[in-house]
């Protein structure tokens, strides 16, 4: 399965001294073939087979791309966050799109999508599911990513990225660590979002966060957390557009916006931002001043720095962040708001 492997890889674009943006065209090619393959090699995935999944973007096109490079059957399961002109990619793509709008009682959307899904994967024999948040296959198809940083940069300090599955994050960390065990991993995620321990609510960022902790977050490979607002995501990412000509997607902001932050605070140490896509799927939304200004904070002030929190489970209004220290979410919930010296480490 060697078609698109050339757009797999990041360019890796300097953004100051010792920060760098590894900037992705599309990242989850790289996870979608890698899946694929081993499925493949399983017997999992047959000629006539059918792909079924639960995706509101970039995972899905990746899928789309490969499927009809393949000759396979695709269905999607999707939601609002699927914008109309990546719609249109996927039906010229010939994917299957259904869109879920009712929230499931628990998990909201993302569990509508996930209860769509198995009806398909009942009804439809020997169909596979890829399964992003569950297939440890994710994490493991980032060993070459890591190989590229390091064959570009020699050593790496820190590794920042946004957290969806927390394939990218996760697999890039652990396989980097193995030569460099020191490198200190930040995860972005956003307020309401389970994955670091927020109680549930609304999302209106797609491709980070959920309401749903898939098993491919591990949270042992984190030593920082950070929460972005929307509304702080989208400025970072028109900051990295207009500060460095890099057009972007929301999540690339976030990752942006942290890395920098961080850089600046440890001169001389060397940073990797992951920018997970481009910005064009984005262009009616995140790039368009009349859609911004119904975001939530958009014309305030926002914070320049983060505010350090006591427990990942306080309500947070703007940029926050806690010392995870490698530990399981557990852990950190056992231990959490047991005082600020703590969170300050
Ligand atoms: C645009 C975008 N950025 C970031 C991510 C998060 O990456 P991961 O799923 O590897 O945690 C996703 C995940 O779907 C995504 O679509």
């Amino acid at each position: 399965m060697r078609k698109l492997e050339e757009f797999e890889g990041p360019r890796l674009v300097p953004l100051g001294e010792n920060l760098y943006g590894a900037s992705f065209f599309l990242m989850k090619l790289l996870p979608a073939r890698f899946m694929l393959e081993r499925a493949a090699e399983q017997g999992q995935l047959k000629p006539a087979t059918t792909i079924c999944e639960s995706s509101s973007g970039t995972f899905g096109l990746a899928l789309a791309m490969l499927a009809v490079q393949h000759g396979y059957r695709l269905i999607l399961v999707s939601d609002w966050a699927l914008d109309r002109h990546l719609h249109r990619r996927l039906i010229e793509l010939g994917a299957e799109v259904t869109i879920v709008d009712s929230p499931a009682p628990s998990g909201g959307l993302q569990q509508a999508r996930l209860d769509r899904l198995q009806i398909y994967l009942r009804d439809i024999a020997g169909s596979y599911w890829p399964s992003q948040y569950y297939n440890p296959d994710n994490p493991l198809s980032y060993g070459k990513v890591a190989e590229q940083f390091i064959d570009r940069l020699g050593k790496l300090d820190c590794l920042v990225g946004p957290v969806g599955s927390g394939g990218s994050m996760s697999g890039t960390s652990r396989y980097l660590r193995a030569l460099f065990p020191d490198l200190y991993a930040i995860g972005v995620d956003t307020p309401n979002s389970v994955l670091f321990g927020q109680p549930s609510g609304k999302l209106n960022l797609s491709g980070l966060g959920g309401n749903i902790l898939p098993s491919n977050v591990d949270h042992s490979q984190f030593d920082e957390v950070h929460w972005l607002t929307p509304a702080e995501v989208f400025r970072a990412t028109h900051d990295l557009h207009r500060k460095h000509g890099l057009f972007m997607g929301p999540t690339s902001g976030a990752a942006y916006r942290v890395a920098e932050w961080w850089s600046r605070s440890n001169p001389g140490k060397t940073v990797v931002a992951l920018f997970p896509d481009e910005g064009h799927r984005y262009v009616e939304t995140v790039y368009d001043q009349e859609w911004l200004e119904t975001i939530a904070g958009w014309a305030g002030p926002l914070r320049a720095s983060p505010v350090t929190v006591s427990s990942p489970e306080e309500p947070m209004s703007g940029w926050s962040h806690f010392p995870w220290k490698r530990r399981s979410l557990d852990e950190v919930l056992a231990h959490a708001g047991e005082g600020r010296d703590g969170a300050n480490g």
